[in-house]
């Protein structure tokens, strides 16, 4: 069962997994608004410095330029990715994704555009995963983390006779699905379980919907800083 991750809250009811599924969505939908907000703020701090203290930080308008542009990415990702899951016949979403879209219009409908700050933090979340998991620029990191446990599972089963057939792995928590994928890699099977809707969403559109390299473009750094 999916249940997004507000603390507290139980969510066991169908109406309230459509409802958390629909909040996720609605926050990726904002994305680009939020994230501006905060560009806007630094900008207007730029402004209200006396023009010698702007000229003790010259990169600050190339960075708020570029952050612009990183939001800009960002967002395209975010509505190429929430384009996949809608109901159909058509659909190729996972069913219990599919209804995405349909249940942020529900919260479109109710909320406007509002997205809470625990909301936004968490799209921010994914988009810095999603950069970890899914680029090249990722790979040194993924390399420290899943490459240890590539590595142990080769170890482990080196000497398993192929009539054996594949060793399965559960992957508890399997975020973006990365690690599955490298899982099924080393010619094992593989099985994530995740909770959360926004690794859900993502992850889905990442195995399923993108067919080529560098389909999609997104920007870690601006969420680091
Ligand atoms: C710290 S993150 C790690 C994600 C991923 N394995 C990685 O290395 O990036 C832990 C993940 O476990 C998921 N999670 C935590 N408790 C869970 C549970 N009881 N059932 C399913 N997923 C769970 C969270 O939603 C989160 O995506």
């Amino acid at each position: 069962m999916a249940q997004e991750e507000q603390p507290h809250q139980c969510l066991n009811d169908h109406a309230g997994e459509r409802a958390a599924l629909g909040r996720v969505a609605h926050a990726c939908r904002h994305y680009r608004s939020s994230a501006e907000l905060e560009v806007a703020r630094w900008h207007r701090n730029y402004r209200l410095l006396t023009p010698q203290d702007q000229a003790l930080v010259p990169q600050m308008p190339g960075k708020i330029a570029e952050a612009r542009q990183c939001i800009y990415r960002n967002h395209l990702f975010l509505s190429a990715m929430l384009a996949m899951f809608v109901e159909g016949e058509d659909s190729y979403a996972p069913p219990h994704l599919a209804p995405a879209n349909a249940a942020a219009d529900e919260l479109e409908a109710k909320a406007g555009s509002c997205v809470a700050p625990y909301d936004h933090d968490r799209v921010r979340y994914v988009l810095k995963n999603v950069a970890r998991d899914w680029s090249e620029e990722g790979a040194p990191e993924r390399a420290q983390s899943y490459g240890r446990i590539c590595a142990e599972l080769r170890r482990l089963f080196a000497g398993r006779p192929a009539a054996a057939g594949p060793p399965s792995v559960l992957v508890p928590g399997a975020g973006l699905a990365r690690l599955c994928l490298e899982v099924v890699n080393l010619g094992f099977q593989a099985e994530g379980n995740e909770f959360s809707y926004h690794m859900l969403l993502a992850s889905a559109y990442l195995l399923n919907g993108v067919d080529r390299e560098r389909q999609v473009c997104w920007q870690r750094q601006l969420h680091t800083v």
